[in-house]
């Protein structure tokens, strides 16, 4: 028996034999889709190369592509562990043309692996093509031979298709295996399609079409071909099973769920076990790639998708946090094909502990809540939208958690309620805002928000991405296009660009479009949790709602990584050499310099700083890892981590440590660790050096250190050195002597005044 991964490298083999590139699976967070929340299908990464505005040196590519469906136009979530065929994650096997081969060679190829390579007999096989399509139906007749009845139409969006709303699309045609009557379905196109008899294994796509948001569908100059066949489904039919969950992998990690819940494997208990394997891949991926669960975008995907899986191990009878600890057993399973989950496992590890703990807090009483006003409703009645609600912003039940653990008793939720019970909170949260004095320029920023989601920073994993234009604001006014020339601020759904904070300044760097190119020349937040940039149009214009492409001044915000970085290493320095009272009062950290206010009633001497230098210095030149993760305040605090007195924190916080030191007992421990939602270095070397280069008093008790890194500081000293050099040689000394001659100089000169 071929296990999944034979299988996976049986197609790559194949495709590549055939001349196709192999290319590695993209991330799970598109870098080329503004539009797209995951990356739901191998075609993703391809985007620019259907439509023809990127070239590459090949013009075939096959790959094995991670995918999520788990939001958004393709969304499998609700049916995960009720069908055999549906997961969030999964892996699609796919072969592409970009204006190489099309229809015939495509049919050709995909007919001779199936049925000549995988050995997948032909009689149990059948195929539909889109409606219009005859060209494909005479194809499937002369290349497969199959009779009339066994190529069907269908004239629904299942054969056509698409990513996304906009983008490369095309007429489809799906192969399907018939698994026998003894299962219940009907072939595709009949009333009984959804059932598990006759299920779909590879989908062919003739690209040939650009869907635009303005709702025109372009013809491609090329057409070409995206295919996509689920990993995990091949592998179940391969296996002789029609269940994917029935495939070497998933049964090891089904065997794995119930062995940390505890839980024996039967009829009871396998739906939860199902869904806790499916999530479990879906979770390790997304925080592999930095990911964290958190309350918006695509955290909060992800945080519903951990929670609906810790709450199924609840039901198994756990209630202590155990499914991170499938985690090993998943890295054995595909750490070889994936190795971002190797390097990140301690990482992906703690992260679902974390939040298996946090939830676990408020878990069991939410449930009791839900059982005691959901025991007299019976099949066919809603839960009211007020107890949804309270269970979602009190206990951190996702909506559809609590539609999840009520659906095998048949009851729904009232969303309406749900919605207007969260629309009320809302505004008593804008009512208490604006009686809190806000200025004009908040006041408008607050009606922007209004019918807004918070922008979804992505920088701190990448500083290029895609963003689509939500929002223009030009001179205090909502605009609907910016000409050259004119400056004002633009919001989009998602950035790289971060925000000031925290002491840390506001990116630059650029935007450019289809017809447009713009410097953001700061970002800024603004009230409702969104991302505003300073624009300055350079070339064309800026209208609502196209994509476009956002980038970070690579050189600026690298130094202002490191800069932030040292801050830490000087904070704990300072505390190691002037003591404990050390605390931060106040910070500034830019591209081109850091300066630190902290509580200390005296200037510092000469030596302190150098003592201080050379602490943090140390830490630069251990190169170790500068490490984040996401903890409850508490927490993080017990863990002994920095935070400032008197701030405010969410619920949840990054804690960013870094460089070892040791304990008194001789182990060791983080040098540095604090509560901060900065950008920072990757490693400690990245600072290069640091050096302090003025000491001053701000108010009473409190001091202020500006210090340089990395090319700054490299900077200041050659031109400490120049100058020093320039004094020799005024002195006609060299630089080691310049010393020496002044001071004799000074003396010859005091003797001179005596005579
Ligand atoms: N992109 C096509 C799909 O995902 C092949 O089904």
């Amino acid at each position: 028996m071929s296990s999944v991964n034979d299988i996976r490298r049986t197609y790559v083999d194949y495709f590549a034999n055939q001349g196709h590139h192999i290319v590695p699976s993209a991330p799970l967070v598109p870098e080329n889709d503004p539009t797209l929340m995951f990356t739901n299908s191998g075609m993703v990464q391809f985007k620019n190369l259907f439509t023809g505005v990127e070239k590459r040196s090949y013009t075939r590519a096959v790959s094995a592509q991670k995918c999520v469906r788990a939001g958004g136009k393709h969304n499998d979530l609700d049916n995960v562990g009720m069908t055999a065929r549906h997961l969030t994650f999964f892996e699609m096997l796919g072969n592409f043309s970009f204006g190489d081969y099309f229809k015939e060679q495509a049919i050709t190829m995909a007919w001779d692996l199936i049925t000549n390579v995988l050995e997948i007999p032909a009689e149990k096989l059948l195929v539909t093509v889109y409606h219009e399509d005859d060209e494909a139906f005479d194809l499937w007749k002369k290349i497969a031979n199959l009779p009339d009845e066994r190529i069907i139409r269908i004239a629904t969006d299942d054969n056509f298709w698409s990513a996304g709303d906009t983008g490369p699309c095309g007429p489809s045609s799906e192969i399907f295996f018939d698994y026998g009557d003894h299962i219940w379905g009907g072939p595709p196109g009949s009333p009984e399609e959804d059932g598990d008899r006759f299920i779909e294994i590879w989908n062919l796509v003739f690209t040939q079409f650009d869907q635009k948001g303005d709702g025109k569908r372009l013809i491609l100059p090329n057409p070409c071909v995206d295919t996509g066949m689920g990993l995990e489904r091949i592998s179940a039919l391969l296996q002789g099973t029609n269940n994917v969950f029935e495939t070497d992998m998933f049964k090891t990690l089904v065997d794995a769920s119930a062995q940390v819940t505890g839980s024996i494997t039967n009829e009871d208990n396998i739906v939860s076990q199902r869904v806790i394997a499916d999530h479990l891949r879906t979770m390790s991926f997304l925080i592999a790639e930095g990911v964290l669960p958190s309350n918006e975008g695509r955290g909060y995907v992800l945080r519903r998708i951990m929670r609906r899986a810790m709450r199924h191990a609840t039901l198994l009878g756990r209630n202590e946090p155990a499914i991170y600890k499938m985690l090993p057993v998943l890295i054995q399973e595909m750490g070889q094909a994936y190795p971002e989950l190797v390097h990140g496992e301690a990482m992906i590890g703690e992260t679902i502990r974390l939040e298996e703990g946090r939830f676990l807090k408020t878990l069991s009483r939410g449930l009791q809540i839900l059982n005691d006003t959901s025991a007299n409703l019976n099949a066919g009645d809603q839960l009211d939208g007020q107890t949804a609600f309270k269970l979602y912003d009190t206990y951190g039940f996702p909506l559809d958690l609590t539609e999840d653990a009520l659906r095998t008793r048949e009851i729904s939720v009232d969303h309406a309620g749900f919605d207007s019970a969260m629309q009320a909170q809302k505004a008593a949260a804008r009512a208490s805002w604006r009686g809190s004095g806000a200025t004009a320029d908040e006041s408008i920023w607050f009606g922007v928000s209004e019918n807004m989601s918070p922008s979804e920073f992505l920088g701190y994993d990448r500083q290029k991405s895609e963003g689509e234009v939500l929002a223009l604001v030009k001179d205090g006014v909502e605009v609907k296009r910016l000409g050259v020339g004119e400056t004002g601020f633009v919001v989009l759904n998602q950035t790289p660009f971060y925000a000031q904070s925290g002491g840390q300044v506001g990116d630059i760097g650029t935007l450019t479009g289809e017809n447009v190119a713009a410097k953001i020349t700061d970002t800024q937040k603004r009230p409702g949790g969104l991302i505003a940039h300073a624009i300055e149009i350079t070339s064309g214009e800026l209208v609502l709602g196209v994509g476009v492409e956002l980038e970070v001044d690579d050189r600026n915000r690298s130094a202002i990584r490191a800069n932030h970085s040292a801050t830490h290493l000087l904070h704990e320095a300072l505390r190691q050499v002037l003591g404990e009272h050390v605390a931060q009062k106040g910070s500034l950290v830019s591209a081109d310099r850091l300066r630190f206010d902290f509580s200390h009633n005296k200037p510092l001497s000469a030596e302190e700083i150098v003592q201080i230098e050379a602490l943090a210095n140390g830490i630069v030149l251990q190169n170790g890892p500068v490490e984040t993760r996401l903890m409850g305040v508490d927490e993080a605090r017990a863990a002994g981590a920095m935070a400032l007195f008197g701030e405010k924190y969410g619920e949840e916080v990054r804690v960013v440590s870094m460089g070892t030191s040791k304990n008194d007992d001789g182990t060791d421990r983080h040098y540095s660790m604090e509560l901060c939602g900065g950008t920072h270095a990757k490693r400690t070397g990245d600072i290069g050096l640091i050096r302090i280069v003025s000491e001053s008093s701000v108010a009473s008790g409190v001091r202020r250190i500006e210090a340089l890194s990395g090319s700054g500081a490299r900077a200041y000293l050659t031109i400490q050195d120049e100058q020093l050099k320039s004094v020799a040689s005024v002195l006609k000394s060299t630089t080691s002597d310049a010393l020496f001659r002044v001071q004799s100089l000074l003396d010859e000169r005091k003797s001179l005044e005596r005579q």
